[in-house]
C-alpha cells in the first residue's frame, strides 16, 4: 500500500518544498495541512500538475481539513513563524509552542501510529513540545536540524577544497541554535578529516560560518531559509520510509547519552522504519564535549520557559 506523509504548514515555504521533494521521488502521497486553506489547496494542485513532468504517479491533496490526514505514515510540522533579519530562532518560542499546541492535538488524533518529524523554530524546544503533547514513545519524534546544518557544512566544505560534495561528509550536533556544534574532526573528504586537509583559520571561518547558516540566509531573503531545510526534512522521510537505516544528525529525547538527560538536543541517530532505531555516542574530546553541553544548556533554558 502507497505511504502517506502529511505536511502540517504545507502552504508555507519550508512545507511545500517538502512536499515537492517527496513527490519528485515518489515516496508517498502527500496531504498538506494549513490553516491557509486556499493555498493549501493551491499549492498541492500546483505540484501535483508538476508530476508528469517529472513522472512521479505521486497524489497530492490540500486544505485545512486534518480528516484527509487520517492514518498517515509521518507527519511533518513545518507550521510556524519564521524568522526575520535580526531575529534569533528563540524570539519565535512562545508563538510556535502555541502553533504546536493546537497543532499536535490533531495530529494524535487523526495519525495515532505516525512518526513526527518537528521542523519549526526554534526547533529542538519545538521538538520537546511535540514530544510531551503527543505522548509518543521518543523513537517517533524527530526533529530535523543537524541535517540541514551539515549540509551547510558540507555546501562550505566542497566550495573551499573544490571537490564533489559527494566527496564530503559533515557532523553538526548540538541544539539548532548559535551555540550549535561542528565537527572538523568527524568531517571528511573522501574519508580524510578536513582537519588534515585545511589550516585552522579556514576550519574556523567554515565552522563559523555554518553556525550562522539560517542567519546569512534570512539576512539576504527577509525570511528564513526553505530550499535546503524542505530537502533535509525530505532526506529524513525518505530514510525513514526506505527503512534506510541512514545515520544523520537529528534532535532526539535523549535519556543519559552524552551526559544528557530528558532533552532534545541534535546527536548522530540511525533512521528507519521504526523511525529513531538507533542512538550513537562518538567519542568527544573535552572541548566538544563542552561545546555540546553548553548548546544543550542553551536549550534547556528554552524548554524551561514553556514547561515542556
Ligand atoms: P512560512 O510562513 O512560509 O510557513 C508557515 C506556514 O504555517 C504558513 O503557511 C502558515 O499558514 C502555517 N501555519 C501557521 N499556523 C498554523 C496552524 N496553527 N496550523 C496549520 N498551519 C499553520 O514559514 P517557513 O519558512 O515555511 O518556516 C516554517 C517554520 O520552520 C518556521 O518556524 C521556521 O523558523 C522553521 N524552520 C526551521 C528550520 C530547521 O532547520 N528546523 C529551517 C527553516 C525553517
Ligand atoms: C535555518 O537555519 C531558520 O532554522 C532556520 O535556516
Amino acid at each position: 500500500m502507497k505511504k502517506k506523509v502529511t505536511v502540517v504548514g504545507g502552504a508555507g515555504n519550508v512545507g511545500a518544498t517538502v512536499a515537492k521533494a517527496i513527490a519528485i521521488r515518489e515516496l508517498a502521497d502527500v496531504v498538506l495541512v494549513d490553516i491557509a486553506d486556499q493555498k493549501a489547496a493551491g499549492i498541492a494542485l500546483d505540484i501535483l500538475q508538476s508530476c508528469p513532468i517529472d513522472g512521479s504517479d505521486t497524489r497530492l491533496t490540500g486544505g485545512s481539513d486534518y480528516a484527509a490526514s487520517e492514518g498517515s505514515d509521518i507527519v511533518v510540522i513545518t507550521s510556524g513563524v519564521p524568522r526575520k533579519p535580526g531575529m534569533s530562532r528563540d524570539d519565535l518560542l512562545q508563538v510556535n509552542y502555541k502553533i504546536m499546541q493546537a497543532v499536535t492535538a490533531e495530529v494524535v488524533k487523526h495519525s495515532p501510529d505516525c512518526l513526527i518529524i518537528p521542523v519549526a523554530n526554534p526547533l529542538d524546544a519545538m521538538a520537546q513540545a511535540v514530544y510531551r503533547l503527543s505522548g509518543f514513545p521518543r523513537e517517533r519524534v524527530v526533529g530535523m536540524a543537524g541535517v540541514l546544518d551539515s549540509a551547510r557544512m558540507r555546501a562550505f566544505i566542497a566550495q573551499e577544497l573544490n571537490v564533489s560534495v559527494s566527496n564530503v561528509h559533515a557532523f553538526v550536533l548540538g541544539g539548532h541554535g548559535d551555540t550549535m556544534v561542528p565537527l572538523p574532526r568527524y568531517s571528511t573528504v573522501a574519508g580524510i578529516p578536513i582537519t588534515d586537509l585545511l589550516p585552522k583559520e579556514r576550519i574556523d571561518a567554515i565552522v563559523q560560518r555554518t553556525a550562522n547558516g539560517g542567519a546569512e540566509i534570512t539576512k539576504l531573503v527577509g525570511t528564513s531559509a526553505w530550499y535546503a531545510p524542505g530537502a533535509a526534512a525530505a532526506q529524513m522521510v525518505e530514510a525513514i520510509l526506505l527503512d534506510k537505516k541512514t545515520i544523520m544528525p537529528c534532535s532526539v529525547f535523549l535519556q543519559g547519552e552524552y551526559g544528557i538527560h530528558d532533552l532534545f538536543v541534535g546527536v548522530p541517530v540511525k533512521l528507519g522504519l521504526k523511525g529513531v532505531e538507533q542512538i550513537i555516542e562518538i567519542t568527544l574530546t573535552d572541548e566538544e564535549r563542552a561545546a555540546l553541553h553548553k548548546s544543550a544548556n542553551a536549550v534547556k533554558e528554552l524548554v524551561g520557559v514553556i514547561g515542556v
